[in-house]
């Protein structure tokens, strides 16, 4: 090994010791038995067949983040219930004797009242690729035009997964029945439930059946998505996978297997940064045995979509004040989550980094544009903004034009731009400029000092944008539009307005 890999690990090694010198000498980190989340100690030794899975990757050192233990106390409806960890209630499903199978399955709920919904995981557990009805997925879109929605949402035939288990009484029978699926993974307000219907084919085996052609034995989610060409639904299932990676304890980032067959779109990128390796149930061979898998709740139940339609009455706050001022209005998770994104991509996240003021500010517009987003689109977005390019050339033009303030205009066309592009560019900016669209839901990772300035077209006053501003404490200017033109001048007095309450 040269030595610059040996430092780099050497490097790996130490963030990740200081990690968990960090998490654990935190002061309020319970060590109630009660409280105590940790696996079963009866997990079993290392099985034969290792998994062909990288490394993972070790948690990056995020200054908004707060511990995610278990807290019995966190109220209903709290902030830390909408974001954190709300899934308090502890429902243990298959427990397996210690030292009498090596193999035996495990498996348990962790139910939050705010979100009516669970993070469950279990150990022992086998997927059968060839039993879900789906598409392959991760393909390049252009090379699979025209295929239909139903053919990417997997459909579980029976025994599509199953657990070992050691007792002789579970043997065929179902892991969980109608009633615990109604109670803890109920379908609410949504169509098709894909989390619970897989949960609800899981069917427990003698632990001497469990026989896979592999064994992954790192932590993995298991995730089904929907509508994952939008950027801010997608962003949903980011957040849903980072919370239950959080709630479920995991020492190090998991891998991901997606339980769907979308094809491949800009998003994967970030996807891939965000966990130790990403994969498709279809490309697996045959039966895979996962040692701990943990299944994701869908985005449609985090409080990021929640909030669109129901009161997530939470402001954001820093950690810090957080923690010396505990309140269940205020909330950090969503800064810790834009730290995660931009750690995730080799940004620096130092709270430590000293904002002086600055001789320039960069204002980010960003831009709607087409392209062609997934199989069944046709490669034209809905105009919000009739008059985009010429509010930005007003902008840009007006921005070069000051004597006083230096400020540099950023187009940022977005659609045409690698993730990691898109991300820089947010947290780089003082003021970030957009007419509605999923793009601006980037503006998680903004700095806490940007200013949000959004231009609402008549047909778009819709909330998601304002509440992420909101949920992160970042200052939000909105023009409402009668139509879908907006009048140059307009934005630019709003934006005078703005820049001049900048820092200088
Ligand atoms: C949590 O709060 C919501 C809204 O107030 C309420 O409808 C729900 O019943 C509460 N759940 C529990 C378990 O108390
Ligand atoms: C290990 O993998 C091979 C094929 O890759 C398979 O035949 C064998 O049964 C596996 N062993 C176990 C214990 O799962």
């Amino acid at each position: 090994m040269n030595s610059k890999a040996l430092k780099i690990l050497i490097f790996l090694f130490t963030l990740n010791t200081i990690t968990f010198y960090l998490y654990f000498s935190h002061p309020n980190h319970s060590h109630s038995p009660e409280n105590h989340h940790s696996l079963p100690e009866n997990h079993y030794s290392l099985p034969e067949n290792h998994s062909r899975f990288p490394l993972s990757k070790p948690w990056p050192i995020l200054p908004s983040y707060l511990p995610w233990d278990q807290n019995q106390h966190v109220k209903n409806q709290s902030c830390e219930g909408f974001f954190g960890n709300g899934f308090t209630r502890r429902v243990d499903v298959l427990t397996t004797l210690p030292k009498i199978s090596r193999k035996g399955g495990w498996f348990r709920c962790l139910y939050s009242e705010t979100l009516v919904s669970s993070v469950c995981e279990g150990g022992g557990i086998r997927m059968w690729p060839e039993r879900i009805r789906v598409a392959r997925g991760g393909e390049k879109v252009d090379t699979v035009m025209g295929r239909s929605e139903e053919e990417e949402v997997p459909v579980f035939e029976d025994g599509a997964f199953d657990i070992g288990s050691s007792d002789g009484s579970w043997r065929g029978k179902k892991l969980v029945g109608e009633e615990f699926l109604h109670q803890y993974v109920p379908t609410g307000e949504i169509k098709r439930h894909t989390m619970m219907e897989l949960i609800d084919t899981i069917r427990v085996v003698g632990d001497d059946e469990l026989q896979c052609s592999e064994w992954v034995e790192e932590p993995t989610l298991l995730l089904t998505r929907f509508e994952y060409a939008n950027v801010f639904h997608t962003f949903t299932d980011f957040y849903s996978a980072y919370v239950a990676s959080r709630v479920t304890g995991l020492p190090n980032r998991p891998h991901l297997v997606f339980i769907d067959g979308h094809c491949e779109t800009q998003l994967q990128e970030t996807w891939q940064v965000l966990f130790s390796s990403i994969k498709y149930a279809k490309h697996f061979s045959g039966p895979v045995c996962f040692h701990h898998a943990i299944l994701t709740p869908l985005g449609y139940e985090t409080a990021m979509f929640k909030g669109l339609t129901e009161k997530v009455d939470c402001h954001g706050a820093s950690a810090h004040d957080l923690w010396q001022h505990p309140d269940d209005q205020r909330t950090a998770r969503l800064s810790e989550f834009g730290e995660m994104i931009r750690a995730a991509f080799g940004f620096p996240v130092d709270r430590h980094r000293i904002f002086k003021p600055t001789s320039s500010h960069n204002i980010l517009f960003v831009r709607r544009e087409d392209y062609l987003a997934h199989p069944r689109h046709h490669g034209r977005i809905q105009t919000r903004l009739h008059n985009e390019a010429e509010v930005f050339e007003a902008v840009n033009s007006w921005a070069s034009n000051q004597q006083e303030y230096k400020l540099n205009v950023i187009n940022g066309r977005f659609a045409h731009m690698p993730m990691k592009d898109q991300v820089r560019a947010i947290q780089d900016a003082s003021v970030i400029i957009g007419a509605h669209g999923a793009a601006l839901t980037q503006i998680v990772s903004a700095e806490p000092k940007t200013i949000v300035l959004e231009i609402v077209a008549y047909k778009f006053r819709r909330p998601h944008f304002a509440l992420i501003a909101q949920w992160k404490g970042l200052k939000y200017h909105p023009i409402y539009l009668g139509g879908s033109y907006a009048r140059p001048q307009v934005v630019i007095d709003e934006l005078h307005k703005i820049v001049r309450s900048l820092e200088w």
